[in-house]
């Protein structure tokens, strides 16, 4: 067990398939598991800025939820809530804002690229940024700052978030007293890619994805039809070179992959037995989340809500001893 605070935030994106579960979901619930404290939320507030249906951000949210708990987020040792549910993270991105400048917001990668889009289609450059895009590095330094967080494990494409957020937790620092601790990013690797039933990469785009959450009737049948050459059952086969062999060594023990390598490998192994056997794999491991999921959805007011509200408490315990500390810092009345 790691004695450090560990925290992250997720965007909502629908319902995630095996892919996200093996490159993002469950190294996300080890780390959680192998820390001492760790916080994990919904930004929901940093979705806003895309969405406009009141219905899908709640819908998101509340899949996200369902999501992980169902695939085992224990709330007794991970803080799970919704950023919404926090309001001294706002308060936060408030008093960060004070000694931000301006020209740290204008070098963000995001923000930079919605511009770039802008002018290579001639449009005006800050055509449908909205303030919530511009500012989104204060509100995500705000996130991981109220939990006095030591790491952050990001992809790529959010370390400049992290930098940004080592600077403004600097400049508040240096400008009135230590308050915040300077996270540190911890790059994780860009998950192991799966192949899709087609060979692709597994994408929704391409639509050649294997959904975490289905009923067992579908998943066979989904299963099934991953393409595979014509070669027989008795020929030897190049297991790294087969899909259903890959998908499978993600959710098989070491020993029922390597007999399924040798099997192959010796001519001992056809594909409808193979995807047999993968179908078994990954009933084992999705079909009991599948029936929490389905439960969680059907009432989340019953299943989430509390769930949510839970974690919120002790997030906000820990947001408001860090905002107090923050205001006092400044000259402001502290909370209490
Ligand atoms: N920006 C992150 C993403 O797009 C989501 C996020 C918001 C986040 N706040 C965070 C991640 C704080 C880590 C820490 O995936």
């Amino acid at each position: 067990m790691v004695g450090k605070t560990i925290l992250t935030g997720v965007k909502p994106t629908g319902a995630p398939h095996i892919g996200n579960y093996i490159g993002a979901i469950r190294p996300a619930l080890a780390l959680a598991a192998a820390h001492e404290k760790s916080y994990l939320f919904i930004a929901d507030y940093h979705a806003l800025n895309a969405v406009r249906d009141p219905k899908v951000l709640r819908e998101d949210s509340y899949q996200v939820a369902a999501t992980w708990r169902a695939l085992g987020l224990d709330a007794k040792r991970t803080v799970f809530y919704r950023q919404s549910d926090v309001p001294e993270i706002f308060e936060l991105v408030t008093l960060l804002a004070a000694v931000t400048p301006k020209g740290l917001m204008d070098r963000s990668h995001a923000y930079k690229a919605a511009v770039d889009k802008n002018r290579e289609e001639g449009r005006d450059a800050d055509a449908d940024i909205n303030m919530g895009l511009y500012t989104y590095p204060l509100l995500m330094a705000a996130d991981i700052l109220m939990a006095q967080t030591d790491i952050v494990p990001v992809g790529k494409d959010q370390v400049q978030h992290i930098e940004f957020t080592r600077d403004m937790a600097g400049y508040f620092n240096n400008t009135f007293k230590p308050v915040f601790k300077l996270p540190e990013c911890r790059l994780e690797k860009s998950g192991a890619l799966l192949p899709g039933i087609d060979g692709r990469k597994m994408s929704k785009s391409y639509n050649n994805h294997i959904p975490v959450f289905m009923d067992s009737k579908m998943r066979r049948k989904l299963v099934m039809k991953i393409v595979t050459d014509s070669k027989l059952p008795t020929e030897p086969k190049n297991p790294d070179e087969n899909i259903i062999f890959q998908l499978y060594t993600h959710f098989a023990t070491a020993d029922e992959t390597e007999t399924m390598r040798l099997a192959f490998e010796g001519g001992g192994m056809g594909y409808g037995d193979a995807k047999q056997l993968l179908f078994e794999v990954l009933e084992r491991t999705f079909e009991r989340p599948t029936a929490f999921y389905n439960e969680f959805m059907a009432n989340p007011r019953l299943h989430l809500d509390d769930f949510l509200d839970f974690g919120a408490v002790h997030a906000r315990k820990v947001a408001r001893e860090t905002l107090s500390a923050a205001r006092e810092a400044v000259g402001l009345k502290p909370l209490h």
